[in-house]
């Protein structure tokens, strides 16, 4: 079966190529986190797109902070970008999104996937959450569709549904890059869990096959990096050529069944994300911390014995 919506940004990107009109991007890497925040942007007319920011958090004393957006938003500023879209990749479990700080210091429209409303109903019942919290995707300004175009400038993009890791997850393809969030990651390293509440080890392998069906020039942007044994530096940029023909976990060859065992297996032996139960309170939220109680404070939960 042909997926015209794997053709269609497929020849997005050989049309950049071909162009040389292609994006730039520019990645701010939190070392606390292992997450990589990616601002991408058009040469020409200098609209660009925050990626999957990091709001900082330290969870021994509750307290939020802005270092890691500020430094996005100061680079936005000496660069002389308009920021357009903020995008996130999916709600993460490791980390707090800082779209809303973003916002009110540069604008652009927040975007998540439109299965985010799955993800929202799975944890406002793990959360316990009030009638008051939405589960209808309502706190992002735009839901987008699997196959949805948007624009960066002059430059063409894609959304596409990836979802295993998360049931939201999206992938978006700008000019000749992509931006995979946790669908893949480096190709030492291998690929992320599919073990929290609506993940699906199955799923996951479909969608990275379907993002393997991009053309092998396609330079792919991960979300997270963890080095990998051997390996010094962190990295966040290889190409769709290079995880077929290496990532030690789903490279060319790996079948689906082989895949999911291997997966499930290791993601038995995986401890919980240190952050998760107060990354997805916020991010559910898209990036707001919860309603303050009545005397002005906003409380995280942690349900005991549940995950
Ligand atoms: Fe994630």
């Amino acid at each position: 079966m042909t997926d015209t919506i794997v053709e269609t940004a497929s020849a997005q990107v050989d049309a950049a190529r071909a162009s040389g009109h292609v994006p730039v991007v520019r990645t701010f890497f939190d070392e606390a986190t292992f997450t990589a925040t990616h601002v991408v942007h058009d040469p020409r007319t200098k609209r660009a797109a925050v990626i999957d920011s990091v709001q900082d958090f330290d969870q021994a004393s509750g307290r939020t902070s802005h270092a890691s957006a500020d430094a996005v938003i100061a680079y936005v500023r000496e660069t002389g970008l308009t920021v357009d879209w903020l995008l996130e990749t999916h709600a993460h479990a490791d980390h707090l999104s800082d779209a809303p700080y973003l916002h009110r210091a540069l604008g652009g429209t927040l975007v998540i996937g439109r299965e985010i409303r799955t993800v929202q109903g799975v944890f406002g019942k793990i959360f316990n959450e009030p009638e008051s919290f939405a589960r209808d995707g309502s706190q992002f300004d735009r839901l987008m569709d699997d196959g949805e175009r948007f624009a960066l400038g002059d430059i063409e993009a894609t959304a596409l549904h990836v979802p295993g890791h998360t049931p939201a997850c999206l992938a978006y393809v700008i000019g000749d890059a992509v931006f995979v969030g946790d669908t893949l990651f480096m190709p030492d390293y291998g690929t992320a869990r599919a073990d929290f509440p609506g993940g699906d080890a199955r799923t996951l392998f479909r969608s990275m096959r379907r993002l393997m069906q991009l053309p092998d020039a396609t330079r792919a942007f991960l979300c997270h990096d963890y080095k990998a044994p051997n390996r010094d530096e962190f990295v966040w940029e290889t190409t769709i050529g290079d995880e077929k023909a290496g990532n030690i976990h789903v490279h060319e060859g790996v079948g689906e069944d082989e895949f999911v065992a291997m997966r499930e297996a290791r993601d038995g032996t995986l401890d919980m994300p240190r952050l998760i139960l107060p990354s997805i309170q916020v991010n559910i939220r898209a990036g707001n911390l919860p309603e303050p109680e009545d005397n002005g404070v906003s409380y995280l939960k942690l349900p005991l014995n549940l995950l």
